[in-house]
């Protein structure tokens, strides 16, 4: 916890438009979780007083923010903006008369909950000034779409909206992050001062800092890392900061040791963890609640919540949710789910699901465990030692003992007990000459 605490508010209450969605903007996803998600855990980490503003799609927001934050909800308060009267970024923070609701700090960080890369690390860059009002600023070569940050004598003076700013101030290359300081008296104050004369018709809560500036209070800028405070208003930025977030990850998991082959193409999300020597292939996709343990996963393999430890798996395989899978080699275009398996081999065109299958196993091309019939999933355990010949379906449920071979083509549905062969076969049947007789040809 900081030295001098402070409040989070989070404004969370746009309608997100350019998004072009029925899904509220902050509920889209970059690596798997909502980008709401990212800033309320960076904001966790630095206040115990946390404020979400919500407006549309309130109840479907805090019902996520609630289920997903279960176990820090004493810090996190939510806040209705009263948009119909209030619109805009500074209407966030308006209770009623534009006052500004309770918050338990004399000192806020005001953060915009669309900026799902940013990092406890850079804020603290904002928050360790004495300043009593700082804002996050940053340069870019091409700033359309952001509020351009009047800068003299390195204060700040204004901020300008783009639609509000002249071709000059356009020019300006200082945009405005989106993350403030601020003292709550003088916040408190400015909010009452605020008008929505603007091309928006908004309550902007960069005005403050204007007024705040032109009543000749300082205000510091802190010059940011832009990578961080990427605002995503487009499926363009939201693609653009899943790609910044890949990299971050893709790099945290080579430090942890992780071999990987053309990086660039391997998708993975913020919950997967990797343990010992993993190597990962080019087109590896893993996402969800993942542990990759001293494991090698080869080209375009796509795993999902699931545990794998000291195993080879793929080119092309799939491993979906609920899979632990151990000392095993599963090949390419074999599926598995909800399964364990342990010290076995699967090397092609299978499918496994709801199964489980013991050391020694071997599973031949193309068998299929029959897990569902029309209304029900049924498990299939295949004991240790277990020979199951290719092209085999087993109809679950079914039981296969240790130490036992299923003949290939046979479609298995009795138990099998210890040490038998199943076998379910046509006899075959050669028929002498019946090429020659069937297409009237001699010999
Ligand atoms: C805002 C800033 C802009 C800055 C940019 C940084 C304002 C007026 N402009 O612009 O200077 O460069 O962020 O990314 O603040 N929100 C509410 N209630 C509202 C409107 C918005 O809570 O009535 C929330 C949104 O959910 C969003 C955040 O405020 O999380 C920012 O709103 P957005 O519309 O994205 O502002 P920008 O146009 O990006
Ligand atoms: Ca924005």
């Amino acid at each position: 916890m900081l030295k001098n605490p402070l409040s989070v508010i989070i404004l969370a209450a746009g309608a997100g438009t350019r998004m072009k969605s029925s899904t509220p903007k902050v509920l889209h996803k970059i690596c798997g979780k909502p980008m709401l998600f990212y800033v309320i855990q960076e904001a966790l980490k630095l206040s115990d007083d946390v404020h979400i503003v919500l407006f549309f799609e309130a109840q479907m927001l805090r019902e996520y923010v609630e289920k997903t934050f279960v176990n820090h909800l004493n810090a996190i308060h939510f806040h209705l903006q009263n948009h119909l009267l209030y619109p805009g970024t500074g209407g966030a923070l308006m209770g009623e008369g534009k006052n500004l609701f309770d918050v338990k700090y004399p000192r806020v960080l005001l953060l915009n909950a669309d900026m799902p890369l940013i990092k406890k690390e850079e804020l603290e860059k904002l928050i360790n000034t004495d300043a009593l009002v700082s804002v996050g600023v940053f340069s870019l070569s091409d700033p359309s779409g952001y509020g351009r940050a009047l800068i003299e004598d390195k204060k700040l003076k204004a901020i300008i909206e783009e639609k509000d700013a002249t071709s000059e101030e356009r020019a300006i290359t200082d945009v405005n992050a989106g993350v403030y300081i601020y003292d709550v008296s003088i916040l408190k104050a400015y909010l009452l001062k605020l008008e929505n004369n603007n091309a928006q018709k908004e309550y902007y809560l960069t005005d403050t800092i204007t007024l705040y500036a032109n009543d000749g209070g300082e205000i510091a800028p802190a010059m940011l890392e832009c990578e961080s405070f990427l605002g995503v208003n487009s499926k363009k930025q939201l693609a653009l900061a899943e790609e910044i977030l890949l990299t971050r990850l893709r790099e945290h998991a080579m430090e942890q040791g992780v071999i990987m082959h053309m990086p660039e193409t391997i998708y993975l999300e913020a919950d997967v963890e990797f343990i010992g020597e993993c190597e990962l292939e080019e087109g590896v996709h893993i996402q969800g609640k993942c542990k990759i343990i001293s494991s090698h996963i080869k080209a375009h393999t796509f795993i999902e919540d699931s545990v794998i430890q000291d195993c080879s798996i793929g080119p092309m395989a799939h491993i979906r949710a609920h899979c632990e899978i151990s000392h095993s080699h599963i090949g390419n275009f074999v599926e598995v789910k909800s399964s364990k398996l342990t010290g076995m081999k699967a090397g092609h065109l299978s499918y496994l699901g709801d199964c489980e299958i013991g050391k020694g196993s071997n599973i031949g091309a193309g068998v299929i465990t029959c897990n569902y019939d029309g209304k029900q999933k049924h498990k299939s355990i295949i004991g240790e030692n277990v020979f199951v010949g290719s092209d085999t379906q087993l109809i679950a449920p079914i039981n296969i003992a240790s130490n036992t071979i299923i003949a290939s083509g046979t479609t298995l549905t009795k138990n099998v007990e210890e040490g038998d062969l199943a076998i379910s076969r046509v006899k075959q049947e050669n028929k002498k000459g019946f090429f020659y007789a069937f297409f009237k040809k001699n010999t």
